[in-house]
């Protein structure tokens, strides 16, 4: 069965990141920023199910950033909540984000079933092998620098239960287990769509061998083209192809003043800086998606949107960027605002149309 959302015949697909999080992905003290308050998620979902969106994607945080905010101190468990925004819509792919090393790949492969089951086949895998130190210690777990060795045995147990094989052992050395088995199978077949969120080569190899689409970020558009180069290289060696998708921050205003004007003032004179510290000190030590230029030449970024692209002006501008990324290769683009709730439909309104005039995206309605 084909996954509802993702398998729309829109050539650019777009979705919501970090909306299950408070701040979304910024990291500001405006008032309006972002409370992740469940009826809130659950409207914009329904909002973007209803635009043709294709996915809502959130992230997985288990500790917040400290600083005046505690920014993503408060932010839903992702399966179950994945679980509640499938009864919620009718169309688009419900990702949840899943720890490798914090969630066991049984208790993964049963959940992920059920979202499927739930949502009639439109349940979303983002696997993620972790970055923050202080979440690894809350779960007494030792952060691994290889993490993908661990992920590889992860995906091979969850897809082995998904894919209806009987009864079975795995010799470890991460997982040995006995007499593993699983019920429901996914809706989806062989398993519900899997996206893995990594920047490192051992990272592209991991999402070459398990996932549909990695989940990837850039500095410089132009740099993406090469990482979509050597994406697919990775993905070639295993005989597969695999999309790939980044994420980037909106400020969607009717004048590019007004959109330089609000991003200054959330992320540089309103920004929990102690926050921003925290954010780029843990990611620093861990990913090596930005060299050390790129943190102090874009903390505005990571203020913003965790490091992410920056799409801020009007929705002229913002149509134009989202086209460089389609011809750099992108497969899609995750979004994240400052109010989702509140700034969803301008941007819908006014860039939705644009992108389908530049032919990415077509009519939704099947
Ligand atoms: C776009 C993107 C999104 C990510 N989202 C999360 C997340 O929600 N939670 C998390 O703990 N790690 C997240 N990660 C971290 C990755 O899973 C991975 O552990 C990290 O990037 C280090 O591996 P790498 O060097 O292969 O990139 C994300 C990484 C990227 C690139």
């Amino acid at each position: 069965m084909a996954n509802g959302g993702m398998g729309r015949l829109n050539t650019f697909k777009l979705g919501l990141f970090g909306a299950n999080a408070d701040g979304g992905l910024a990291v500001t003290t405006v008032p309006e920023r972002w409370a992740a308050r469940w009826a809130d998620i659950q409207a914009v979902t329904q909002m973007a199910d209803e635009l043709g969106l294709e996915f809502f994607l959130p992230i997985a945080r288990w500790k917040g950033f400290g600083g005046q905010t505690n920014a993503r101190h408060h932010s839903f468990e992702t399966l179950t909540l994945a679980s509640a925004l499938a009864v919620s819509t009718r169309q688009i792919t419900v990702f949840a984000t899943v720890h490798a090393p914090f969630v066991h790949p049984v208790f993964a492969a049963k959940a992920m079933a059920t979202i499927d089951h739930v949502s009639g086949g439109r349940a979303g895998l983002n696997i993620v092998c972790g970055w923050n130190g202080p979440e690894f210690e809350m779960f007494g777990i030792p952060q691994s620098r290889e993490p993908y060795a661990q992920g590889n045995e992860w995906y091979d147990v969850f897809a082995r239960i998904l894919a209806g094989e009987e009864v079975f052992d795995t010799p470890g050395p991460h997982y040995k287990l006995r007499a593993v088995e699983g019920r429901p199978l996914s809706l989806q077949r062989p398993r519900p769509i899997t996206m893995s969120a990594a920047f490192s080569p051992p990272g592209r190899d991991f999402a070459a061998r398990t996932s549909d689409f990695i989940f990837t970020t850039f500095v410089e558009i132009s740099d993406g083209a090469a990482t979509i180069a050597d994406m697919r290289a990775r993905a070639a060696d295993h005989d597969r192809e695999v999309g790939v998708f980044t994420a980037c921050h909106v400020v969607c205003r009717p004048t590019q003043g007004e959109a330089d004007d609000y991003y200054e003032r959330f992320a540089v004179r309103e920004a929990d800086h102690a926050a921003v510290d925290t954010h780029m000190a843990m990611k620093m030590a861990m990913s090596g998606s930005h060299d050390a230029e790129a943190y102090a030449r874009h903390r505005k970024r990571f203020a913003a949107g965790a490091g992410t692209y920056p799409l801020v002006g009007t929705p002229q501008h913002i149509a134009d960027t989202l086209v460089s990324l389609h011809k750099a290769g992108f497969a899609g683009v995750a979004l994240s605002f400052v109010d989702y709730l509140g700034e969803l439909p301008y941007f819908a309104s006014k860039v939705l149309p644009l992108l389908e005039e530049a032919g990415l995206r077509g009519r939704n309605d099947e």
